[in-house]
């Protein structure tokens, strides 16, 4: 896989693996799904997250100086609307001081493009790591066009963080944006007709939202 998609990273962990299984079960409530949904984005921040480059900072503690590290660039999430919002919060509480942008983008029902209602940057978006978001990265047409918009507004240092990844969009992203990593809970077989993945979890806006 990582020869065939030397861009996407597949987050193996016990603890999200459990969590992911509980998502695709089409038992689990809207309650449960939006829980678990920002459970699995802590953590797949945290594994993101590793690599980050830190700078020295100079602390009083109670008793001396000295020198300790914190992030060394800001962080912007960029949920793209509306499911991505989903795993907002799990990141936030690791990463709180972090900005949020948005991008809004439906999929066109007949021709499966991504169209925008909304964009809305933070102003120092270009120096800051970006961390785009969104749990189903399925034909990668929504998610390309938000890179796209993020890299008009000056953005250059994106990873895109998915929960559920077809193999159809890992190709397109890793074709139109080859810069930016991909990192995922799960990779999945293909994509129906529809456009929906399979096995998948359904669609991930309507079991946060309960609008199904
Ligand atoms: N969006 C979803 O929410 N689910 C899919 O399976 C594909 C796109």
């Amino acid at each position: 896989m990582q020869n065939t998609f030397p861009t996407l990273t597949v987050i193996n962990h016990p603890l999200i693996k459990a969590k992911l299984s509980k998502l695709r079960n089409k038992k689990s409530n809207n309650l449960e799904f939006r829980n678990l949904l920002n459970e699995v984005a802590s953590l797949m921040v945290y594994e993101i997250t590793r690599d980050f480059p830190t700078k020295k900072v100079e602390v009083e503690t109670p008793l001396e100086i000295m020198t300790c590290e914190t992030l060394a660039k800001g962080i912007t999430l960029v949920p793209i609307l509306r499911a991505g919002l989903g795993m907002v919060d799990g990141i936030l509480h690791l990463i709180p001081n972090a900005k949020v942008g948005h991008v809004g983008l439906y999929r066109d029902p007949e021709t499966l493009e991504a169209v925008e209602y909304y964009k809305k940057f933070p102003s120092n978006m270009p120096e800051t790591k970006i961390i785009m978001i969104d749990p189903m990265l399925a034909t990668g047409a929504s998610a390309s066009t938000a890179l796209e918009f993020i890299k008009k507004h000056g953005g250059n240092d994106i990873s895109f963080v998915c929960l559920v990844a077809a193999p159809e969009g890992v190709q397109k992203i890793m074709n139109e944006h080859p810069d930016v990593p991909i990192f995922t809970a799960a990779f999945d077989r293909e994509l129906n007709d529809h456009a929906y993945i399979l096995p998948g979890l359904g669609d991930a806006g309507d079991r946060i939202y309960g609008t199904e």
